[in-house]
């Protein structure tokens, strides 16, 4: 396993990390859960991601249990805030209440002192950026969190946060967790820009667009029992590539792949590695052979004559529209 910077911060992650949305006290049970994060950390991942609101928690619980034992200081443990974990007012955003009270369900469940990373899942239109950046700033300095990030802003929002960071005095933001992949490209054309002046890394998830791009889902079939799109629960967000055109686009990628001799997961995982603002490609998986298989991309280079032939396959399948990630944030409550 290869390590990255996360950001311009000094701390080192695993350029593969471990993430269990979907999963974790969900998808798979408890059993299954463990010996993935057991395959993980035996094959050198050390950073691993949650939320709050994963499971209506049960995630970050599942998690915390299966790092039960491991050194605290060889792993770096990431999750986040802002989706209702309640039924009350202030039981979601990134008010200074709810992030004070939501860091210390998320360390209860997760059975550590301080999370090495808190990101702002979304962004809040209805709390003052300046209450959240000095709430933030405050639990670095009670030491529960060690840095802070954010996930699905906007260019302008992470610029007008690190400039009031800058003019307070805060702690500045360290990473963005944005969708990324050969598929979902969104980010390329204003956010890793900013970023990458600003020194804020990507920890991107879905690297394997949830399975689609390891070639698993063909066109004009149902798709294999047990896998993400056959679930019931959790289908919803992979519906979104799951139409014949593209499927078959996927297929396509299959001889480059081999050429390389890597699986199309790997090959997909590799892609999003290419980028140097990537910090980390967070994976997730629902057997260890996947976890296996997957963090065989650390360290691959593929030359401009392999991106290129990506490129011409996949074609106007690429999504790119920018205002997608501001609409990933809600406006109002409801
Ligand atoms: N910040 C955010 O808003 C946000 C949103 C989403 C995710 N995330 C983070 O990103 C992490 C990863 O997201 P993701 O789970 O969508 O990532 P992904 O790696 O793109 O997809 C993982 C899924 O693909 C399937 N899979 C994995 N490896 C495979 C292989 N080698 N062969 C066949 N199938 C394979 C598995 O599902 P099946 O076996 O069920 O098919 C697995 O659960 C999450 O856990 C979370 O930490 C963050």
């Amino acid at each position: 396993m290869e390590f990255r910077h996360l950001g311009r911060s000094g701390l080192m992650v695993s350029e593969i990390s471990y993430g269990n949305w979907i999963t974790h006290g969900s998808q798979v049970e408890e059993e299954a859960a463990h010996a993935c994060v057991r395959a993980a950390l035996d094959e050198g991942i050390t950073t691993f991601d949650t939320a709050d609101v994963y499971a209506g928690t049960r995630a970050e619980e599942v998690l915390g249990r299966a790092l039960k034992g491991v050194r605290r200081e060889s792993v770096e443990i990431f999750t986040k805030v802002f989706w209702p974990t309640g039924d009350g007012q202030n039981d979601r955003g990134l008010s200074r209440k709810h992030l004070t009270e939501a860091i210390d369900g998320s360390l209860r469940r997760l059975g550590t002192d301080y999370v090495d990373l808190y990101q702002a899942h979304r962004y809040d239109y209805e709390t003052p950026l300046e209450e959240t950046l000095k709430t933030f700033d405050d639990l670095v300095r009670r030491g529960k969190i060690l840095y802070v990030g954010v996930s699905e802003w906007t260019a302008p929002q992470i610029q007008r946060a690190l400039e009031i960071a800058d003019q307070m005095g805060f702690d500045r933001l360290v990473s963005n967790q944005p969708q990324y992949s050969m598929l979902w490209r969104i980010i390329e054309a204003d956010v890793v820009p900013l970023c990458s002046r600003e020194g804020v890394g990507q920890v991107v998830w879905s690297p394997i667009a949830q399975g689609v791009l390891t070639g698993k889902y063909l066109p004009g079939q149902a798709p294999p029992s047990g896998s993400r799109a056959a679930d019931p629960v959790s289908a919803g967000p992979i519906g979104r590539f799951m139409n014949d055109d593209l499927l078959t686009r996927v297929q396509d990628l299959r001889p480059i792949a081999a050429d390389l001799g890597l699986s199309m997961a790997q090959l997909a995982i590799a892609w999003v590695l290419q980028n140097p603002d990537v910090s980390s490609a967070i994976i997730g998986a629902t057997r260890p052979d996947q976890v296996r298989e997957n963090v065989k991309a650390s360290g691959v280079k593929l030359g401009a004559d392999v991106l290129e032939r990506i490129d011409q396959v996949l074609g106007e399948h690429v999504q790119r529209d920018g205002s997608l990630v501001e609409r990933m944030s809600p406006k109002t409550r409801d």
